[in-house]
């Protein structure tokens, strides 16, 4: 019979040798209530993430044998599928048992990422209303191995013409998986040829990247994007307090392009890319156009606190 896809089979995995990186060519994967190969791991064609994008989610990292800021990441999981209304929602602790399965199944006590996902779960017939879900949630709890993501000697951004959310449309405190804003973003940052896009609030204030929290170091101040249209982000509250700690006039506050472009310092972070220091922004080089000074005292902070302060694994 033909296919519309050409003969393609669209239900096999990649190969090893297609991976950015083949150690994850047979990872264990958490879907539902248990462990399957990655090869099998999939939700129904009825799962409301499916229909509607309809589910939550966190992104955590693993260092040396700890999960950093674990709780902080679960509150905010709670705080996202209490919002949404989810019902049948797993414990903590039965989340906690699931992610350290995982790392325990595939082996992982370092250098890996956790994409930790919620859905609404299967509905009864296609549609959206959550009246339609009658299973509860479906957790997925997918472990690889990978290493913070963007160059460490620094990026560069454009500004995207598509706007982050604001409270007045989808509250940007829900950590959901409606991400075709941000995506919009990133496939202008891909077409321009660079790492990621800023994206403005409704008013034109720089609000944070498609992907990451934004930091401006302006005459030794830490300044940041108040969190009314970004995530706040849980790299972005330990920053800050980093910031503090190190006595830093920091500030949370409306920014604006003029503001980012004519910075010390600018960086971005997120627990996937830690922090990143940016040494352009539409085309403008930010200070001397290399990593600066206070950027690198934070990463550097930041990655000892992270190896540091986390939750220990139980295996
Ligand atoms: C849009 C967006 N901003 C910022 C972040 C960084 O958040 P965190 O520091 O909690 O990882 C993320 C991470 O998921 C994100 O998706």
């Amino acid at each position: 019979m033909r296919t519309l896809n050409a003969g393609k089979d669209l239900m096999r995995d990649y190969t090893a040798d297609e991976l950015p990186d083949p150690r994850n060519a047979d990872i264990q994967v958490w879907v539902g209530d248990q462990l399957v190969h990655r090869h099998d791991a999939k939700v129904s064609v009825f799962d409301s993430s499916v229909q509607g994008g309809d589910a939550v989610w966190e992104g955590l990292r693993v260092y040396d044998g700890r999960i950093f800021q674990l709780d902080a990441h679960l509150d905010r999981l709670s705080a996202s599928s209490h919002t949404l209304a989810f019902q049948g929602v797993p414990s903590r602790a039965a989340i906690k048992a699931a992610i350290f399965a995982t790392l325990e199944a595939n082996g992982m006590r370092d250098q890996a990422h956790i994409r930790l996902t919620l859905t609404r779960g299967p509905k009864v017939t296609s549609g959206m209303s959550p009246a339609f879900n009658r299973m509860g949630t479906c957790l997925i709890v997918l472990a690889e191995w990978k290493m913070p993501v963007y160059d460490t000697g620094g990026i560069r951004l454009i500004t995207a013409s598509v706007r982050r959310n604001s409270p007045q449309t989808l509250d940007s405190k829900i950590h959901h998986n409606n991400l075709l804003n941000n995506i919009l973003a990133k496939i202008e940052a891909n077409v321009a040829g660079v790492d990621d896009a800023v994206m403005l609030d409704l008013n034109g204030f720089v609000s944070e990247t498609n992907a990451t929290n934004i930091f401006a170091v302006r005459r030794g101040e830490l300044l940041t994007p108040h969190a009314d249209s970004c995530l706040p982000g849980i790299t972005r509250r330990v920053v800050l307090n980093l910031g503090r700690k190190e006595g830093l006039p920091t500030g949370e506050r409306n920014l604006s392009l003029a503001e980012f472009y004519t910075a010390d310092e600018v960086f971005t972070t997120g627990t996937m890319g830690e922090l990143s220091p940016v040494l352009e922004i539409d085309g403008r080089r930010i200070g001397g156009g290399s990593v600066g000074p206070l950027t690198a005292r934070l990463r550097d902070l930041y990655r000892q606190q992270a190896l540091n302060d986390g939750e220990r694994l139980p295996f």
